[in-house]
């Protein structure tokens, strides 16, 4: 019988080497033949290490699985998808998963992720195929029709960014994968490229064709060995499958892929700052114009974008741009792989389409919080994204829904707090990130965070209503410089956290009164 076990970081995490190698050492010694895939993970965290069982019902699931459990689960019939009570039943049927929309995810968890042929039987380089058929201006049509928006958190176009890029004129054009994914309670692009590396792969190939790019890097933050190791080897067997290299598929077009170990630095997501790290430089953030469309990497054209947005490319090449456009609401089309973490009990992946809600999210999948404690605040968006509060959280997730309320979607994060979360606590460490990890560059952010740590704390500090009032007056004032006067979105988006937790939680501040202070 087939028997899954992550490979996954998350799954690695939680013991999932312990049980593969305890479930082949038990299995050698009953003499029962079974074949070990090292699978990605399905997403479903709080069940890892989650094995599955082939059998002919489909796969069937155990989990959370200790290396412990190996002898009772095998003489239960874990082989033969017997019951047991780690037993979850088919996989496909859990409702976390069956409720979900898996486009970009779909063979996430399913496949072994350095299985050509798995990649191949479940629609895999479909796309890279059509694409190869194609004019580049037809391939950029598809991506500009399918509605496609970066997935980085900045929401723009990708069709029109990859559209400055194709009409640039210069004799070297790069595409660059930002895999820095430094937002607190994200792991989407960790699980694409762990989990599932020839689509990312894929992805920046069709890119490269569209734009007439030869060269190719992903920045992959070093925090991240697993998936480094795992595209690497990808890579390697995507260039001795003529996947990548100078004659992609026998079509006469090249692009060469290479990985590069980012150093620790929040500010290198930015795309500027990343660019100079990616030459060798020290990471800071460079003034736009020029874009990076026009003046990227080496001073060339350049595509840069999300792991997520290049993975979400083979499915719009393979099955049309109207197919995926369908998908979500308003301009948010298509799906967002949803990073459910923090307080949560049931904490993971979950791929929807846009106008999902918050409450959905939270409650319906989530299961609340993992406390069993009421939910009070929800940063959504990263360490710079606003605490979302309940009066809020009917709201559909959508770019322009979530911007018009002073939030942003930005990757998908979602990181919950319950009723014991100080607010205050939390602006306050908004304003210390900030401090911690600015490049330097412009004085807002450098020095507008260090000022707006002392600010709170003479707030918080205040005896008398009047003297919060007026270091709020002051905080409020520095957020507007912040947000108006900085360089980039790490000292331009710290007020959110701030505004969103002095505006929605006042009684935190020792202010007003609030919705749950
Ligand atoms: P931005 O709005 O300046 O740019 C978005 C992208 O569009 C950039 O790649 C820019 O070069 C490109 N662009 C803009 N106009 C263009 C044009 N006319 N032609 C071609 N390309 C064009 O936003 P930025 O500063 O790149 O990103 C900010 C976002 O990053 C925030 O909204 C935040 O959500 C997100 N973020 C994500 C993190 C993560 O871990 N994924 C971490 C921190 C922030
Ligand atoms: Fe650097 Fe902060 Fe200015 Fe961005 S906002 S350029 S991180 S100093």
């Amino acid at each position: 019988a087939a028997v899954y076990v992550p490979r996954d970081s998350a799954a690695l995490a939680v013991g999932a080497d312990e049980v593969a190698y305890a479930l082949q050492a038990e299995c050698g010694r009953r003499g029962l033949p079974i074949r070990l895939v090292r699978n990605g993970s399905r997403g479903l965290f709080w069940l890892e290490p989650l094995v599955e069982v082939e059998t002919p019902r489909g796969r069937v699931a155990y989990g959370p699985v200790d290396a412990a459990d190996v002898p009772a689960l095998l003489d239960a019939g874990l082989l033969a998808g017997a019951p047991h009570p780690l037993c979850h039943g088919l996989t496909d049927a859990i409702a976390y998963l069956a409720r979900q929309e898996r486009l970009t995810f779909a063979r996430m968890g399913v496949t072994d992720p350095l299985s050509l042929d798995d990649y191949r039987a479940l629609g895999g380089y479909a796309g890279l195929e059509r694409a190869l058929a194609k004019t580049p201006e037809a391939i950029i049509d598809d991506v500009l029709q399918s509605g496609l928006r970066g997935r980085g958190g900045a929401a723009f176009p990708a069709g029109i960014k990859w559209k400055t890029v194709r009409q640039a004129r210069a004799a070297q054009k790069y595409v660059v994968c930002n895999a820095d994914e430094g937002d607190s309670g994200t792991f989407s692009d960790r699980m694409t490229m762990e989990g599932d590396p020839f689509m990312l792969i894929e992805g920046m190939t069709i890119a490269a064709l569209a734009t007439g790019a030869t060269r190719g890097y992903v920045y992959v933050r070093s925090e991240y060995p697993h998936a480094v190791a795992t595209l690497e080897e990808a890579i390697r067997i995507a260039l001795a499958h003529g996947l990548l290299g100078d004659d992609i598929l026998g079509a006469g077009r090249a692009f060469r892929l290479e990985v590069r170990k980012a150093a620790g630095a929040y500010v290198c997501g930015e795309e500027t700052a990343l660019l100079e790290s990616l030459e060798g430089r020290r990471g800071t953030v460079r003034a736009k114009p020029p874009l990076p469309a026009l003046q990227g990497l080496f001073g060339q054209p350049t595509v840069i974008n999300n792991v997520i947005t290049f993975a979400s490319v083979p499915l719009i090449l393979a099955r049309g741009p109207a197919f995926y456009r369908d998908y979500g609401v308003g301009r948010s089309h298509g799906t967002l792989p949803i990073q459910l973490a923090g307080n949560i009990r049931h904490g993971g992946l979950v791929e929807k389409a846009f106008g999902v809600t918050l409450r959905e999210l939270l409650y319906d999948f989530g299961g609340g919080s993992a406390t069993g404690r009421p939910i009070k605040a929800v940063q959504v968006g990263g360490p710079l994204g606003a605490y979302v509060p309940e009066s809020q959280w009917d709201v559909p997730l959508d770019y322009e829904a979530y911007a018009a309320m002073g939030a942003v979607v930005g990757h998908g994060g979602i990181v919950v707090h319950d009723d014991g979360a100080d607010l205050a606590g939390l602006a306050r460490y908004a304003m210390e990130f900030c401090a911690i990890e600015s490049c330097g560059k412009c004085t807002p952010c450098r020095i507008g965070s260090t000022r707006g740590v002392e600010v709170i704390d003479r707030l918080r500090a205040a005896e008398l209503p009047e003297q919060r009032r007026q270091q709020e007056r002051l905080l409020r004032d520095l957020c507007d410089t912040m947000l108006n006067g900085s360089l980039c979105a790490m000292g331009g988006m710290t007020p959110y956290p701030v505004l969103s937790a002095l505006n929605h939680y006042p009684r935190d501040f020792g202010l007003g009164t609030g919705e749950t202070g």
